[in-house]
């Protein structure tokens, strides 16, 4: 066997967690000798780290590893892989389905890559979709570093004990874990040592988060603050809450720690108590703004962001109209909203859904306000002066790009490396990013 890098390419598909995954994923694979390209072509193994979060997400998979024929053929010794939640719905059906696949890994059971791998290489094939005692992230093995921006995910928490009705994490990702405190902080410690400036804490109910201390049980609030002591380390935020999970000390972090920054992502789903109920959510919508007029107590210039969903089973236009209410009772500042897909195994599909021309209006309309609040909130940063963490170069020649505290994209004409957090007064607000001039 030759010494040159086998070549890995990894396409990732849905949320952070899945990005930050995919990483460690080639970093395990990096210590069998595998360096990570963009492109399919040429490559030794292809991985699909797969999202089954909303609809036909197994048949995206089967049509991509359809695109894969020929690189087969042609590289009788490539690998195929697919990993992440779809890999854990489906299972050995995805190598029944596409006998080109080699190997199907769930989301818990990453770090024992590298010996699926090389049950491979042997011709076999290799399936692991356990949910496994131990946590995968601390028995990850280290491969070579990656090269680093100034912005990191660091996942702290998986899997979700929530079971709203609509969704599949539970079953995918599994119970809720939390990682050991030593682990997440010996991580940000690294992650500022290759010159990380942000880091995002991320979990499917990061908010949830419990980790064990010499006996002690940490929640989020706490353990922000303690990052918040890294020098080096500018900026804090996390995703995905859930509103029952937003605690008194976590809401007082917002107003009293500098580094935690002023956007929260905080999903609702729906306006309408009615639905919420269906949901099984385990609040009602005048909880959830209460919640977030204390949490704006704390943090004023707080940028609120959400997930909706429409045409949940039973949604009645009167259903819909709450959550229009809600929508302009919280005025969010960013907002991510979905038709509801059935899906397979969750308690909601066995419901009749609702006329698909009706959820498709009111899916429309919805984004309509929507996209209304996320243009005013960014407009009204106009003449205002924001931290912004620079992370590449523009398109225009001495232009840098960066995000501002509340993450909205900025361009500045300057000179300054990647990595630098400057002050930058907001002089423009075009469609889908501000414009500003470096201050001092
Ligand atoms: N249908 C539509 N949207 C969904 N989401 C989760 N499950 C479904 C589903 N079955 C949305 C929710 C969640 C986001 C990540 O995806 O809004 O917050
Ligand atoms: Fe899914 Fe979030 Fe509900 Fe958990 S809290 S079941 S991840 S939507």
């Amino acid at each position: 066997m030759s010494d040159a890098p086998k070549k890995l390419y990894i396409k990732t598909y849905g949320c952070q967690m899945n990005v930050y995954d995919s990483e460690r994923m080639a970093e395990a694979l990096g210590g069998q000798g595998y360096e990570q390209v963009d492109s399919p072509e040429g490559a030794d193994m292809i991985l699909l780290n797969t999202c089954h979060i909303r609809e036909k997400a197994a048949e995206k998979v089967y049509s991509e590893l359809g695109r894969y024929k020929g690189l087969k053929a042609a590289n009788p010794d490539l690998k195929i892989g697919v990993a992440g939640c779809v890999a854990q719905a489906e299972g050995a059906e995805i190598m029944r389905r596409q006998p080109m696949v080699d190997l199907v890994v769930g989301p818990q059971s990453y770090h024992r890559l590298p010996e699926m791998e090389a049950k491979t290489q042997q011709g076999e094939k290799a399936l692991d979709t356990d949910f496994p005692e131990e946590l995968k992230f601390d028995h990850l093995p280290k491969g070579r570093k990656a090269k680093r921006g100034p912005t990191a995910f660091l996942t702290v928490q998986e899997g979700c004990d929530k079971f709203c009705a609509f969704c599949v994490v539970p079953y995918t990702r599994g119970a809720e874990v939390s990682r050991p405190v030593s682990r997440v902080l010996r991580e940000a410690e690294g992650l500022v040592e290759q010159g990380v400036r942000e880091i995002t804490l991320l979990g499917q109910n990061v908010n949830a988060y419990h980790g064990q201390e010499g006996g002690e049980d940490w929640g989020l609030a706490r353990l922000i603050r303690r990052l918040a002591e890294i020098d080096g380390l500018d900026r804090i935020r996390f995703t995905t809450s859930h509103p029952n999970d937003m605690e008194d000390d976590l809401i007082a972090a917002h107003g009293d720690c500098e580094k935690l920054m002023p956007y929260l992502h905080l999903p609702v789903q729906s306006g309408s108590d009615r639905i919420l109920k269906r949901m099984n959510r385990g609040h009602t919508a005048e909880e959830y703004l209460r919640l977030i007029e204390r949490i704006r107590a704390a943090r004023p210039d707080i940028l609120m962001s959400g997930d909706f969903i429409v045409g949940f089973p039973e949604e009645t236009e009167e259903d819909f109209q709450a959550t229009m209410d809600l929508v302009e009772a919280v005025n969010y500042g960013q907002c991510f909203s979905f038709k509801y897909s059935a899906r397979p195994g969750t308690p909601a599909a066995e419901r009749p859904l609702v006329d698909q021309a009706a959820a498709d209006n009111r899916l429309q309309r919805l984004q309509a306000l929507l996209t209304t609040q996320q243009r005013a909130a960014q407009d009204a940063m106009v003449g205002r002066e924001v931290g912004v963490l620079f992370e590449k170069a523009g398109r225009l020649p001495g232009q840098m790009v960066g995000k501002s505290d509340h993450l909205h994209a900025v361009h500045v004409q300057c000179d300054v490396p990647v990595g630098t957090l400057a002050r930058v007064r907001i002089t423009e607000s075009g469609p889908n990013s501000l414009g500003g001039t470096l201050l001092g």
